[in-house]
């Protein structure tokens, strides 16, 4: 029987990666090494140093009939474990089936101090042909295909007046498209200001990413999951989620530890992706789980995730971070969309491991176990002392001083 990935040693794990990925020395050597100083400094202001985040690869995904190892940059322990558990359920029946819309993206320009703002509308929208042209001319891989009016009543607490948004809509292909779209909101800004006879103010991209939305389905066996019991139980771990805030927030936690652990590991900007899945999940005016759960004819776990995601596997970080391309090579995806989309099904993933672990035996036994090695290793274990003495603790209070006993037992 051939070695888990998880009981292989890193020489092993990369020669699996070589020979299921292709990918090269190269690469391979990158990721036990990744920035240079001198990649960060062009890349930031005052760098000091470059820090560094535990780079695993979670195993067992299949989404949309094909096989992905989907690398994961996370400091926390039992994430890449859960992940990889919870897709191996899945896979049972099939695996993750996802579907992503197109790459659209909104970019907002403002328009302020106004005295007719309904006819400064209507002139806008009868030069859209004209603003689309200037805002097409800024870029030749990423196309503006829309432009609407938004009019805002003044709600803000300085009494700033009523006001117009002009909002162009551009479809960024494979690139998260932060840049083309600010850089195209800048360049129709005069023009809206002239039609309008208003003031712009802001000129920029919004990281609410709804035209970009990812929906991702999978169906988690029954007996695999511990049986009914179970399964209803995370039925109503689903129902908390869904109807108050306070678990809400710590549900969709867990769905963005495995979100943010692929957008780490491939270089996305994951502070626009937490902004916007926590934006959607409050979209009716509550915030709730960003999941959702329900109970298959069949007695098995059914569940679904929709976001808005914003991915890129061209420009920015990823053309830069020698790290990041190589995670993209081991996903072998091809598209922003698929990223998109290897990425809901980790959420779904990680979403359903940590609620199947809380309505069964709670998550500390696991986290412990995971945990015990660091602190075997802080108790001063080295070497194969680590995994020796991190077993021993994790069979009781998984404290450092316990850790010491053993590894001073040990040693005698
Ligand atoms: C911990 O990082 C994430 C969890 O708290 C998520 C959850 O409670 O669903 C386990």
């Amino acid at each position: 029987m051939p070695k888990k990935f998880h009981e292989m040693d890193r020489d092993e794990r990369l020669d699996h990666l070589k020979k299921e990925t292709g990918l090269s020395d190269e690469e391979v050597a990158v990721l036990g090494n990744p920035l240079t100083f001198d990649d960060a400094n062009r890349m930031v202001e005052n760098a000091v140093g470059i820090t560094s985040i535990p780079l695993g690869i979670a195993t067992n995904f299949v989404v949309n009939g094909i096989e992905r190892l989907v690398p994961m940059a996370i400091e926390e322990p039992s994430v890449i474990a859960a992940a990889s558990k919870a897709a191996k359920i899945a896979r049972l029946q099939g695996g993750f089936t996802a579907d992503a819309d197109e790459s659209y993206m909104i970019g907002q320009v403002q328009v302020v101090s106004l005295s007719k703002v309904a006819a400064a509308k209507r002139r806008v929208l009868a030069r859209k042909k004209e603003l689309l042209e200037i805002a097409n001319s800024k870029s030749r891989s990423v196309a503006a295909v829309g432009l609407q009016v938004r009019e805002l009543r003044d709600g803000s607490p300085n009494r700033m007046g009523r006001m117009l948004v002009v909002e162009l809509t551009a479809d960024t292909k494979d690139a998260m498209g932060a840049n083309a779209i600010n850089t195209m909101c800048e360049a129709i800004a005069p023009k809206v200001a002239e039609i309008t006879g208003g003031e712009v103010v802001l000129k920029i991209l919004s990281n609410y990413a709804t035209k970009r939305m990812v929906r991702c389905r999978a169906v988690f066996d029954k007996d695999e999951l511990g049986g009914s019991e179970i399964v209803k139980r995370i039925l109503y771990a689903y129902a908390l989620a869904y109807s108050d805030v306070y678990r809400a927030v710590t549900h969709n936690k867990g769905v963005m530890n495995g979100i943010d652990a692929v957008a780490l590991a491939t270089g996305q900007d994951f502070r626009a992706i937490e902004a916007s899945a926590h934006a959607y999940a409050a979209r009716d005016g509550t915030y709730r789980s960003l999941t959702r759960w329900w109970r298959t004819k069949a007695g098995h776990l059914a569940g679904e995730i929709e976001l808005p995601l914003a991915v890129g596997i061209v420009g920015g970080v990823t053309a830069v971070h020698p790290t990041a391309k190589a995670a993209l090579k081991i996903l072998g995806i091809k598209s922003a969309k698929e990223l998109a989309m290897v990425m809901a099904a980790a959420g779904l993933a990680q979403n359903l491991a940590a609620i199947r672990a809380l309505a069964s035996e709670g998550i500390q036994k696991g986290h412990m176990r995971l945990h015990a090695r660091n602190i075997a290793v802080m108790a001063g274990a080295r070497g194969e002392e680590i995994d020796i003495v991190a077993k021993k603790v994790a069979d009781g209070p998984v404290t450092i001083d316990r850790a010491k006993q053993i590894l001073d037992s040990l040693r005698k």
